[in-house]
């Protein structure tokens, strides 16, 4: 009982600390667009025809790396599946995380630092461009929440479901937009 009070104000703490350096990583990254003129250059081009498909494509493996962390969380916590998770897929999750976030680093770079962050490109690029920030700041939370101990166990699906889910709208919202108008598989 005594402990239980006692820990109530740090986890309150915990708690909002990972707001609120969600919160400012994604608001400095949108500051960040906003501020900084676009250069409008390329980046690597990888083996790719241009940096624009090498991106669509380094999306959509993130994407398929996320969805496999959604399913491999929900079979670590019990919500599929019968029986204990193999012990392997604990490290498969971690590393399947850390590679969708690896390959997001140079799609999420060349569109702040050549792209930019506009109001005035339509709805589909501001929905994308909000999300990008957005995504950055939920995994920043979702990484900070995972290693805060204690905190109540809603928070850590609903920061890590926000990521998952920014990241797959961002993923409609550029990589699926240019299969469908510009050309697929576009390598
Ligand atoms: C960090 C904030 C982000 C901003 C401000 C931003 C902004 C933009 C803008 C303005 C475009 C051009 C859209 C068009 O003309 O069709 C774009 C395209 C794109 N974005 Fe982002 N984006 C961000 C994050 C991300 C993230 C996290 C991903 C995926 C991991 C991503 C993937 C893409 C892809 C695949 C394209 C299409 C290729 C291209 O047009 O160069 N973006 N982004």
């Amino acid at each position: 009982m005594t402990t239980a009070a006692a820990t109530a104000p740090t986890v309150n703490r915990r708690l909002v600390l990972v707001i609120l350096v969600g919160s400012a990583v994604a608001l400095g990254l949108g500051t960040y667009g906003n501020v900084h003129d676009p250069t409008g250059r390329s980046l690597v081009t990888l083996m790719f025809t241009a940096t624009i498909n090498a991106k669509v494509w380094l999306a959509t493996i993130a994407v398929a790396l996320a969805s496999f962390q959604l399913i491999s969380a929900l079979r670590i916590y019990g919500k599929i599946g019968s029986g204990d998770a193999p012990s392997w897929l604990g490290g498969a999750h971690r590393i399947s995380g850390t590679a969708a976030f690896v390959l997001s680093i140079p799609v999420a770079y060349h569109c702040l630092w050549a792209l930019g962050f506009t109001a005035d490109a339509g709805t589909r690029i501001l929905v994308h461009s909000i999300l990008g920030c957005f995504f950055y700041g939920a995994f920043a939370a979702k990484v900070l929440a995972v290693r805060s101990p204690g905190l109540p166990s809603w928070v850590l699906p609903v920061v890590g479901g926000s990521a998952f889910s920014a990241l797959v709208l961002i993923w409609f919202t550029s990589s699926f937009w240019f299969f469908t108008n510009v050309e697929f598989p576009g390598f």
